[in-house]
């Protein structure tokens, strides 16, 4: 049984328009627990469209997504947002800027439940607070009283990171998350990304525009094309290594800016 099924799912964006654009055309995929899938294509290839469409923040045009059994395709973006959690390519993003971290952290622990108007943190959330910080080797466990807004995007992701995988969900979305960081920082948030990964059995998908990232990390690796998933390759395909990804300029390439062969 997979955990989440995507069942024929299409977009197509200004459908009544001239400008009508087919941004996911019939993709079906299987997903098992624990999968840490990692997504690659092109600038327009429907990659952000895809995980938009699993996390409710657009609706579909037509099709179907399930979790364990269970069709979400019409529910709501804040109730999957109880089961699903996402982090995202702007470090400004995840955080509540003028909260502090440890206000930051409180919320993300309270995530899906009935919201109150306190944003109080409890003291004895705190020493598990400064447990997950401490797990980050990035000395924050010593801010927790710092307004987010006054930390580096690095600091902001790995904090989004933890505040998306404190509360264990169903599903975590990564969408270029290491994008907007330095070549080291990126490289620390990949580790961290992945032990927490790891650490919790989660049920992952990454978008990257690293190629190197997407053969790195996960169990399983899609390509993504005008809408399509084009490839579909296992760790055990990528561990020996059974295929090649082209990545063209549109100008090398008249099929558009991906290509890949096996
Ligand atoms: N809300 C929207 N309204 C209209 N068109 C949209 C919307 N969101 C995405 N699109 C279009 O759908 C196509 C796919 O966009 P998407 O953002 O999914 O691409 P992507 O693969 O994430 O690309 P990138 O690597 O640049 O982030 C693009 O042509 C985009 O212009
Ligand atoms: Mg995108």
């Amino acid at each position: 049984m997979s955990f989440i099924e995507l069942k024929n799912i299409n977009k197509i964006f200004h459908s009544e328009t001239e400008d009508a654009y087919h941004a996911l055309k019939n993709i079906n995929l299987k997903i098992k627990s624990g999968d840490f899938i990692t997504i690659i294509g092109g600038n327009g290839a429907g990659k952000s469209t895809l995980l938009n469409a699993i996390a409710g923040t657009i609706s579909i045009d037509s099709g179907n997504i399930l979790i364990n059994d269970k069709d979400i395709s019409k529910t709501k973006e804040y109730e999957r947002a109880s089961y699903i959690s996402r982090v995202f390519q702007n470090p400004l993003d995840g955080t509540a800027p003028r909260m502090t971290v440890a206000e930051n952290m409180a919320l993300a622990i309270r995530r899906g439940e009935r919201r109150t108007l306190s944003t109080g943190v409890k003291k004895s959330d705190l020493s598990v607070f400064k447990d997950n910080l401490k797990s980050l080797n990035l000395g924050l466990e010593n801010r927790l009283d710092t307004e987010i807004g006054l930390l580096s995007g690095g600091q902001r992701q790995a904090i989004s990171l933890l505040m998306a995988t404190m509360k264990k969900p169903e599903l975590i979305l990564l969408d270029e998350h290491t994008a907007a960081l330095d070549p080291k920082t990126q490289k620390n948030i990949m580790r961290i990304t992945d032990e927490k990964i790891k650490e919790k059995n989660l049920t992952a998908f990454m978008i990257t525009h690293n190629l190197q990232d997407a053969l790195e990390y996960g169990n399983r690796f899609l390509v993504m094309h005008h809408g399509e998933i084009v490839r579909d390759i296992s760790s055990k395909e990528k561990k020996n290594g059974l295929f090649n990804v082209e990545i063209e300029t549109p100008t090398t390439n008249s099929d558009g800016a991906f290509s890949v062969t096996s």
